[in-house]
């Protein structure tokens, strides 16, 4: 089936789009579409999500509530919960969640959810793209088989595609306009098909082709799992530095200092979000249906996974050299979003150590801005019955001073660390975040 029909219809903005799953993903990206001048449905299940757009409220801070505001009162931007109106669509986009389970294999509920709605309102000459990560072979094995029980055929009746998604919340400099796009058709036609729709938000040289769906969906998971190997290996070397009485953050700055062959990574107090935890094992997983063991990929998941114990060990030993035991002390958390300038608690390791340090008795409190409160039950570590919501106490020079450790595990750019160090009796810096500071420095100790 060629392409030009639909491209033809993109290109004239005569094109509807609809995206479905309206997260740090997808509204982003819905929004941009409207923007560009495709009328584009936006679907969730979330009715409260959706009545806020509707509202013109965003809640997704790399979007302004203006941005929405003036795409909904234009027509640009629908709002809904009804996928009748997926009816008519020239394009659908998926952008659903992709956890993993309790055993950490992958859950794709929503996306195959969200395949089987489109599926039953799949029309000749429509295009699919599935946005969310995921392991190689989703697009074809499983997405591609729920659309043609409509008896409609990839590359003869509709076009299918795999395009990540590589949005980094919170950054400032790259964003859905100007990070590049890699797309994998399931055929020649569809990758085109996918291209155009694009090429709408992203300059042309900016969107790199693959042959087909599983090498996008390996693209992903490539820079996905980078991170979190290299991520790992600087854990690792941190633990070591500290055996040996190295501080691996000075060491990492200077070997910064080298132009060609090295790329920064720091260490910290665990990964966290909804990818570099749980991408790796995305690809792990798949790989043992080819009796492929990734090693790698899982000994930089265990490493990182160890980093919120050692984080925990470290604040325990620091009580300790102070004659403090770790029980009833008062220990305050500054940041739970999983990474600085976000308010995405999800997988965040700041909650594991809170928990950890809770569970041996102290009196743990934590303060984020972007996070008033948070339901414990997020965390990766607690099951469905323990719901516990915890909220940001304010911070104050009296709360700082009452307190007997405070962990910065998160360097939100709005904390003041020279305030927060003069007015604390015992920092433990999981951030580097206090390396600027002279007065005080006998209080701090680096992760
Ligand atoms: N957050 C990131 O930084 C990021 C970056 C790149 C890729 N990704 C990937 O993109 C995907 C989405 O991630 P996210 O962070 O936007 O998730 P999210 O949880 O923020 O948003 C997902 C949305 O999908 C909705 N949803 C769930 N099931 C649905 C269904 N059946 N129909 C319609 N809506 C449904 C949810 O209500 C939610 O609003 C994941 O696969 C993730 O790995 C995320």
């Amino acid at each position: 089936m060629p392409h030009r029909a639909f491209t033809r219809k993109v290109e004239t903005k005569q094109a509807t789009v609809a995206v479905i799953g309206l997260g740090y993903v997808g509204l982003p990206i819905a929004v941009a579409f409207a923007e560009s001048g495709l009328t584009t449905v936006a679907l969730d299940i979330d009715h409260e999500k959706v009545d806020r757009l509707r509202g013109g409220v965003s809640y997704i801070p790399d979007v302004s509530s203006d941005a929405v505001a003036t795409q909904v009162q234009e027509g640009r931007l629908l709002p809904g919960t009804d996928e009748a109106v997926l009816d008519g669509m020239d394009a659908a986009v998926i952008c659903v969640p992709t956890p993993f389970t309790k055993a950490k294999s992958p859950d794709l509920t929503a996306v195959v959810a969200s395949a089987e709605m489109v599926a039953r309102h799949l029309r000749s000459g429509q295009l699919v793209v599935l946005q969310s990560t995921t392991y190689p072979g989703t697009t074809e094995e499983v997405v591609r088989p729920i659309l043609e029980r409509t008896g409609l055929q990839v590359g003869h009746d509709f076009f299918l595609a795999f395009s990540p998604e590589r949005i980094d919340p919170g950054n400032r400099r790259y964003g859905v306009t100007n990070t590049p796009k890699v797309v994998g058709g399931c055929t020649p036609a569809c990758t085109k098909a996918c291209v155009a729709l694009f090429e709408i938000l992203i300059a042309a040289d900016q969107i790199h082709q693959v042959h087909g769906p599983r090498a996008a969906e390996m693209c992903k998971l490539l820079e996905n799992t980078f991170r979190s190997v290299n991520i790992a290996l600087v854990n690792e070397l941190l633990k070591l530095g500290d055996r040996m009485g190295i501080d691996l953050w000075e060491v990492i700055d200077a070997a910064a200092t080298k132009p060609f062959g090295f790329m920064p990574f720091y260490p910290g107090p665990g990964v966290g979000g909804h990818c570099i935890p749980v991408d790796p094992y995305y690809l792990a997983w798949k790989a043992r249906e080819y009796d492929f063991h990734t090693k790698f990929i899982e000994l930089a998941a265990e490493t990182n996974a160890s980093m919120p114990f050692y984080t925990v060990r470290k604040v325990t030993e620091s009580l300790n050299r102070g004659g403090r035991a770790v029980k009833a002390a008062k220990i305050l958390i500054l940041g739970v979003a999983f990474k600085r300038d976000i308010d995405d608690p999800r997988n965040s390791p700041a909650l594991e150590v809170l928990k950890m340090l809770a569970g041996q008795g102290a009196e743990v409190t934590y303060h984020d801005p972007y996070i008033p409160k948070v339901a414990l039950s997020e965390d990766r570590f607690l099951t469905g019955a323990s719901t516990a919501t915890l909220e940001s106490v304010p911070l104050t020079a009296a709360r700082l001073e009452a307190q007997d450790c405070v962990l910065i595990a998160v360097a939100h750019r709005c904390f003041e660390f020279p305030w927060i160090v003069r007015h604390s009796r015992l920092v433990v810096d999981a951030q580097n975040a206090t390396k600027m500071i002279q007065e005080g420095r006998d209080k701090i100790v680096k992760l």
